[in-house]
């Protein structure tokens, strides 16, 4: 493996992990090794309190003061398939739209083919922006799920959320939103969102490791979403009922505590990055200099303003995948080609079915130098 790799494939996962990550969990491993809320002893609680304080503070970076609302789960397709397959029931409709990861398009793919479930799919602009009018007209009167994402892991576009929260809160129906490229990247408060379901992965804007994920449980929705899985939770053990109090209706088997104990760390990273403007400059940047290239398409919003650090490109002459393995080879410059598992997205751009070439910027990890590095080694490609 190379040591300089220029790595622009944040939008998978982020890489590298604060210095902290790493050394609270090999801590953890080594030195407590033991299970979370299970035991009395020094060590399981030693965990269970690492464990309570990543739930808290990302409980805290939602703007929720109920931490139990945080549930772990193993990354932002679990978060989401629970929120998904929990909710729904045979004969629901379901408003989504042609931006979503599979993730979102396959569990609901599922239920359309063995539940009898209906799925709108709202179109997306030439930016690749939803309208919150067109949602409210997809609604119908039994629709039982709104699912949109917040940021676009394709064309990088922030998503109405706050306008498509207040018409799902208005006619009470639930609202889904998939914060894996945006929970760490912007400021996201629940309330402001009008109480969704979001879900989000530990790994990729939480800075924390693979196989980490949460979901975000709204007041009062605790009652309809069924848990999809039923085990021991170290709490109630004399019932062999599931329990129905937060976090453990959800939580069954031991938690992942060393991955959650980094992600905790990276957590507190994360909160002040979220909180700033470096990402966005950087896109700016980016985008700039792309703009500049001959013969290179960018997809998504124009400007750097409504977006995340996810930028979308092909250039003439190009297959996606064989300009990333070029950029790869000849310069160590890591990016993503491809559908980016959002089949819909791609045939809403023209862009299906190869896809684009993707480069995703982390704050912390991406320079100007990184970002001037990939647009001389484009702008050279382009000339060769
Ligand atoms: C928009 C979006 N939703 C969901 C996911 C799934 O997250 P995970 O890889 O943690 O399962 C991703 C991952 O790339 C994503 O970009």
């Amino acid at each position: 493996m190379t040591q300089n790799r220029i790595y622009l494939d944040h939008a998978a996962t982020s890489w590298p992990k604060p210095e902290a990550v790493y050394a609270e969990m090999d801590r953890y491993a080594r030195e407590v090794g033991a299970v979370a809320g299970r035991g009395a002893y020094a060590e399981a609680m030693e965990g269970e309190r690492l464990v309570r304080r990543c739930r808290a503070d990302i409980a805290g970076l939602l703007g929720e003061s109920e931490p139990e609302r945080i549930v772990f789960t193993q990354n932002g397709t679990d978060s989401l398939n629970l929120a998904i397959h929990g909710l729904l029931r045979p004969g629901d409709h379901v408003v989504t739209t042609v931006c979503e990861h599979n993730s979102v398009l396959r569990p609901l793919r599922f239920h359309q083919q063995k539940r009898d479930v209906r799925v709108t799919y709202v179109r997306c602009d030439g930016e690749g922006f939803v309208s919150p009018d067109d949602i409210a007209a997809a609604i119908l009167p039994g629709t039982r799920l709104v699912a949109i994402l917040h940021a676009s892991n394709v064309t990088g576009a922030i998503q109405p959320a706050e306008e498509v929260g207040r018409i799902a809160a208005e006619r009470e129906i639930p609202f889904l939103l998939d914060a894996a490229q945006s929970l760490g990247h912007l400021p996201i408060s629940a309330k402001a969102l009008h109480q969704p379901l979001i879900a989000a992965p530990g790994h990729k804007g939480l800075l924390g490791p693979l196989g980490t994920g949460i979901l975000y449980i709204p007041p009062g929705l605790e009652s309809r979403l069924e848990s999809l899985k039923q085990g021991g939770t170290g709490t109630r053990s004399d019932e062999d009922l599931q329990p129905t109090s937060l976090p453990d209706k959800y939580e069954s088997g031991n938690l992942n505590v060393p991955g959650i104990v980094g992600l905790g760390e990276g957590v507190r990273v994360a909160v002040h990055r979220a909180h700033g403007n470096e990402e966005r400059s950087l896109c700016r940047a980016l985008l700039e200099g792309l703009a500049q290239i001959p013969g290179l398409t960018l997809y998504g919003p124009k400007s750097h303003v409504r977006r995340v650090g996810v930028v979308s490109f092909n250039l003439a002459g190009f297959e996606p995948q064989e300009l990333a393995a070029l950029l790869d080879s000849a310069y160590h410059i890591q990016v993503r080609a491809g559908i980016h598992c959002a089949p819909r997205m791609h045939q809403s751009l023209g862009t299906s079915p190869r896809g684009t070439v993707r480069i995703s910027v982390s704050v912390g990890s991406t320079t100007y130098q990184d970002i001037n590095t990939v647009i001389e080694a484009l702008r050279e490609i382009a000339a060769s």
